[in-house]
């Protein structure tokens, strides 16, 4: 069945593995005023999406399954609902609608308010852009929002391989920084490519031993793994910041950061296109570059997260939505 009412879109009726993922028929959404329907092309894959499809990211707030995953969409505006103004059918978009509520970006059409949109230079293209909304947002509001990183300061940044860390390692670059990256052996030359100035493997030794006088940790590992936040304390001048992104910070850490002189805060992203405009012209002047690392059909979504989840992905993986 093919009509302008219903869509394909990847739906779960259960919390669990990659399995409870499945391409069914639903309802094709319609915008309200202010709103606009795309198109999507294609999808973006980040960790919150696996996490919530078993149960804990950001599952509290969709609640009880079904519901549509994915936060971020590339595509064309399908149509513009009463009172917008800045966008027009045609245009090509891309965009991180509603997080952290259902973003339903796992789906052909997606609505939400316009301006949590904004349009992608001609030379990006739907699945560079796909990889980018929830990563670079991250990285651009801890980087710039957060932190306020001043040209000269020591930035380390854990996980640098990742969605999140390769764009960050190329905006703290941007900003000025020296940037000092953490990953493992395969990443290092890439790293450096990117801009990073020292890339040190946290799998031959202890970063916390080798890097000192940090202004701003952006940890994107967090304590689950080997007390990573924790061990990130140690880096830190007096005063310099951590920005615990993948889960916040506990008492304990409060309470470790405290001791240490030391600033700790959680982090969570927040739909920004300003900031999306600025990142898309960075991508489109060649100054950042965005990694794929792969790009499954839709109907693949559940081999997508099975390799997302194994966490040593290089860059991002995407859905492709439409053709
Ligand atoms: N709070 C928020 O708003 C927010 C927003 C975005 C993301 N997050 C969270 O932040 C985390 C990172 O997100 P992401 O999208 O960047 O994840 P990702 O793309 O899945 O990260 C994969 C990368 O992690 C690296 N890695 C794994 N273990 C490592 C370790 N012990 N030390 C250094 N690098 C390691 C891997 O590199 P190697 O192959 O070199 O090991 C791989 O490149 C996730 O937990 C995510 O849920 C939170």
């Amino acid at each position: 069945m093919n009509d302008n009412t219903t869509m394909n879109a990847v739906r779960q009726h259960a919390f669990g593995g990659p399995e409870v993922l499945s391409v069914e028929r639903v309802e094709r959404p319609t915008p309200l005023p202010t709103e606009v329907l795309v198109r999507v092309h294609a999808a973006g894959v980040n960790p919150v999406d696996w996490k919530t499809r078993g149960g804990t990211g950001m599952a509290g707030v969709l609640g009880d399954p079904p519901f549509i995953l994915g936060w971020d969409v590339a595509g064309v505006v399908e149509e513009a609902g009463f009172g917008v103004t800045t966008l027009s059918p045609g245009d090509r978009v891309y965009g991180m609608p509603w997080f952290p509520r259902q973003g339903g970006a796992y789906a052909e059409y997606v609505t939400a308010p316009s301006r949590q949109f904004t349009r992608l230079p001609a030379d990006v293209t739907f699945e560079q852009a796909a990889a980018v909304p929830l990563a670079g947002l991250t990285a651009w509001q801890a980087l710039v929002d957060t932190a306020a990183v001043q040209p000269g300061q020591r930035v380390l940044i854990t996980a640098a391989a990742g969605g999140v860390g390769h764009l960050a390692v190329q905006f703290a670059k941007h900003l000025g920084a020296h940037v000092i990256a953490v990953a493992g052996p395969r990443n290092q030359q890439w790293l450096t490519a990117l801009g990073a100035d020292e890339v040190v493997d946290y799998t031959a030794g202890r970063f916390e031993k080798e890097v000192a006088g940090v202004d701003v940790v952006l940890d994107l590992v967090g304590d689950a793994y080997d007390a990573t936040s924790t061990r990130s304390l140690e880096t830190l001048r007096p005063g310099g910041l951590l920005i615990a992104v993948p889960a916040g910070v506990s008492p304990e850490l409060a309470a470790a950061a405290r001791a240490a002189g030391v600033r700790a805060t959680a982090f969570l992203v927040e739909p920004d296109a300003p900031a999306l405009a600025r990142i898309a012209a960075l991508i489109g002047d060649g100054i950042v570059t965005v990694e794929v690392a792969g790009v499954r059909p839709l109907a693949e979504v559940a081999t997508a997260h099975r390799e997302a989840e194994e966490g040593h992905t290089r860059g991002k993986i995407v859905l492709r939505v439409a053709s």
